[in-house]
Protein backbone atom coordinates (compact mmCIF):
# COMPACT_ATOMS: atom_id res chain seq x y z
CA UNK A 1 0.00 0.00 0.00
CA UNK A 2 1.50 3.46 -0.71
CA UNK A 3 1.66 5.61 2.20
CA UNK A 4 3.42 8.86 0.78
CA UNK A 5 2.00 9.32 -2.70
CA UNK A 6 4.23 12.68 -3.38
CA UNK A 7 7.06 10.02 -3.64
CA UNK A 8 5.66 6.56 -3.74
CA UNK A 9 6.56 4.85 -0.55
CA UNK A 10 5.09 2.16 0.69
CA UNK A 11 4.30 0.59 3.77
CA UNK A 12 7.39 -2.45 2.52
CA UNK A 13 9.42 -0.04 2.20
CA UNK A 14 8.83 2.02 5.33
CA UNK A 15 9.22 -1.56 7.52
CA UNK A 16 12.52 -2.62 5.49
CA UNK A 17 13.93 1.11 6.33
CA UNK A 18 12.96 0.44 10.30
CA UNK A 19 14.67 -3.19 10.32
CA UNK A 20 17.42 -1.06 8.54
CA UNK A 21 17.83 0.91 11.27
CA UNK A 22 15.62 3.56 11.43
CA UNK A 23 14.10 4.87 14.15
CA UNK A 24 12.63 8.26 13.36
CA UNK A 25 10.48 9.98 11.00
CA UNK A 26 13.02 12.62 10.15
CA UNK A 27 15.40 9.66 9.24
CA UNK A 28 12.61 8.27 7.01
CA UNK A 29 12.14 11.94 5.16
CA UNK A 30 16.05 11.54 5.21
CA UNK A 31 16.26 7.81 3.53
CA UNK A 32 12.67 7.84 1.68
CA UNK A 33 11.50 11.59 1.59
CA UNK A 34 8.39 10.32 3.44
CA UNK A 35 6.69 13.31 4.78
CA UNK A 36 8.76 16.45 2.64
CA UNK A 37 6.08 17.52 0.00
CA UNK A 38 2.72 17.80 0.90
CA UNK A 39 3.28 15.85 4.42
CA UNK A 40 -0.21 13.93 4.53
CA UNK A 41 1.59 10.85 5.16
CA UNK A 42 3.66 12.05 8.62
CA UNK A 43 1.36 10.50 11.08
CA UNK A 44 0.85 7.33 9.11
CA UNK A 45 4.51 7.20 8.27
CA UNK A 46 5.14 7.60 12.33
CA UNK A 47 2.57 4.82 13.18
CA UNK A 48 3.92 2.28 10.68
CA UNK A 49 7.36 2.50 11.75
CA UNK A 50 6.33 2.24 15.26
CA UNK A 51 4.78 -0.96 14.76
CA UNK A 52 7.78 -1.92 12.66
CA UNK A 53 9.98 -1.72 15.84
CA UNK A 54 8.18 -3.37 18.01
CA UNK A 55 8.18 -6.70 15.01
CA UNK A 56 10.80 -8.84 15.20
CA UNK A 57 12.93 -9.28 12.37
CA UNK A 58 12.03 -12.31 10.14
CA UNK A 59 15.34 -13.76 9.33
CA UNK A 60 16.25 -16.42 12.77
CA UNK A 61 18.73 -14.31 14.62
CA UNK A 62 21.71 -17.57 15.19
CA UNK A 63 23.69 -17.71 17.87
CA UNK A 64 27.47 -18.11 18.29
CA UNK A 65 28.09 -20.96 19.81
CA UNK A 66 30.45 -21.64 22.92
CA UNK A 67 33.45 -23.31 22.84
S1 LIG B 1 1.94 12.02 0.72
FE1 LIG B 1 3.90 12.03 1.61
S2 LIG B 1 4.59 14.04 1.35
FE2 LIG B 1 2.67 14.01 0.34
Amino acid sequence: MYVCVCHGVTDKAISQAAQAGACSLAELARTLRVATGCGKCAELAQTLLEAAALTPPRAPVRLASAG
